[in-house]
């Protein structure tokens, strides 16, 4: 999209120029709404990423994002703060809150405050089931899966309205939305039922059900959870199961999903050496048990220290949530590779369902690569993280 584009909808939210600009908003949200991720513009997209930057030093540091989608060619600051109803999550997610025949699946290991007293006494921070965090949005055409990192996000269907929880303030957050059509959603929920989720609000309307049987049991799953919080480990699954998932307007990405049994490092013993590619990955350093970069098998996994998107501000990964993992080198002319989900790189995460979410590009690429700054080394050091010129292999 185009700067001007951008300029336009910032005036529009200011009030400089209601009449003239408020225009094409109202035509685009005046027919019936689809489920789509959607940009701060408005514009429905087939992708986009969202950096959720940490808090600062002011109130509303915290609150400020960045983001990229088709036509961005790279981090692109946000157009407002990620609490409002106004920029692409609050536009995305906020169709949850419409009365429609949608079907919607919401999980987190860290529910919403009020919901995690129903999960059977499991406490606000559930240590077993997946790790892993999102929504999946659909109707009988299309939806979006969002994947992201954010504890107690979002507030279930009956709250109402789109907000962000004060959970997500302090730290960097990474979310990936994606645009697919029906005919997705049965794969999106098998790899689902891979994970493990904490779904803790959820709805498949009859009229949907025969084209997502994998999500309307991951539904029926919850409820009976609810009732016995002992049968929370039901059916075996397989271990770990990748698939292409190839968006609405014909992006390819891969989804890699494990569940407890792997009980390995997602990315050294899987990711990496699926997409022969070495990979720096950021994840949340808070926790015990964190794995060393591991240069042990022929694609290397280097642990990201020092974080700076879109040269905006720098930032410790010690104050960062995101969980993400990039290509250490640009690839050929498809890109680099680059991975946003749910694992942070720890022991007790190895036996945790979750997973991520891939795709080659070289501007999404670039736009994660720049903002890996430091890297723990091979030998344990700190220091940069390599060229990014070096060759692929
Ligand atoms: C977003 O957060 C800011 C800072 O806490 C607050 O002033 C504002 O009212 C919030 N906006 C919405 C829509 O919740
Ligand atoms: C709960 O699960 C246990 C073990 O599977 C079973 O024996 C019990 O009957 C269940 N209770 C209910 C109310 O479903
Ligand atoms: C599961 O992960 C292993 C690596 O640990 C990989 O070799 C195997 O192909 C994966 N299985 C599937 C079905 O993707
Ligand atoms: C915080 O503020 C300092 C000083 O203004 C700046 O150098 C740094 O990049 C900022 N960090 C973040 C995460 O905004």
């Amino acid at each position: 999209m185009s700067p001007n584009a951008r300029l336009r909808v910032y005036y529009v939210h200011y009030g400089t120029m209601p009449a003239l600009a408020l225009l094409p908003l109202l035509l685009l949200e005046g027919g019936a709404s689809q489920l789509s991720c959607y940009e701060d513009s408005g514009d429905a997209v087939d992708w986009f990423y969202l950096y959720k930057l940490p808090h600062n030093q002011s109130d509303i540091d915290g609150l400020k994002y960045l983001l990229m989608s088709g036509g961005d060619d790279g981090w692109v600051d946000g157009n407002g703060l990620v609490n409002e109803t106004t920029g692409a999550l609050g536009r995305t997610v906020g169709h949850l809150y419409e009365n429609g025949d949608y079907g919607y699946i919401l999980y987190n290991d860290q529910p919403p405050e009020p919901m995690a007293k129903t999960l059977g006494g499991v406490s606000a921070s559930s240590s077993s089931g997946g790790h892993t965090k999102g929504v999946v949005l659909f109707d009988k055409s299309q939806g979006f899966w969002l994947v992201h990192s954010t504890p107690h996000f979002p507030p279930p269907k009956s709250e109402g309205q789109f907000s962000y929880p004060s959970s997500g303030v302090v730290n960097g957050q990474n979310f990936i939305c994606v645009t697919y059509a029906l005919d997705k959603f049965q794969t999106i929920g098998e790899q689902l039922k891979i994970n493990q989720p904490h779904v803790y609000d959820c709805h498949v309307p009859e009229s949907l059900s025969s084209y997502v049987p994998s999500l309307v049991h991951l539904c029926k799953k919850n409820r009976r959870d609810r009732r016995n919080a002992t049968l929370i480990h039901t059916s075996p699954t397989a271990a770990n199961r990748s698939v292409a998932l190839t968006t609405l307007a014909g992006t390819d990405f891969i989804s890699f999903a494990k569940g407890p049994s792997f009980s390995n490092d997602l990315y050294h013993s899987w990711v990496a050496p699926t997409l022969l590619s070495n990979l720096l990955v950021q994840f949340w350093h808070r926790s015990t048990g964190i794995l060393p970069s591991d240069c042990s098998n022929k694609w290397k996994v280097l642990n990201v220290q020092l974080v700076s998107p879109g040269q905006r501000c720098t930032f410790s990964t010690m104050d960062d949530h995101s969980k993400w993992a990039v290509s250490a080198a640009a690839g050929g002319s498809s890109g680099g590779w680059v991975c946003v989900g749910d694992i942070n790189r720890n022991q007790a995460e190895e036996r945790r369902g979750g997973g991520t979410v891939c795709r080659q590009d070289p501007v999404v690429w670039k736009a994660y690569r720049m903002a890996a700054l430091e890297c723990e080394s091979c030998e344990g050091e700190i220091g940069n993280c390599g060229s990014d010129k070096s060759p692929a292999t």
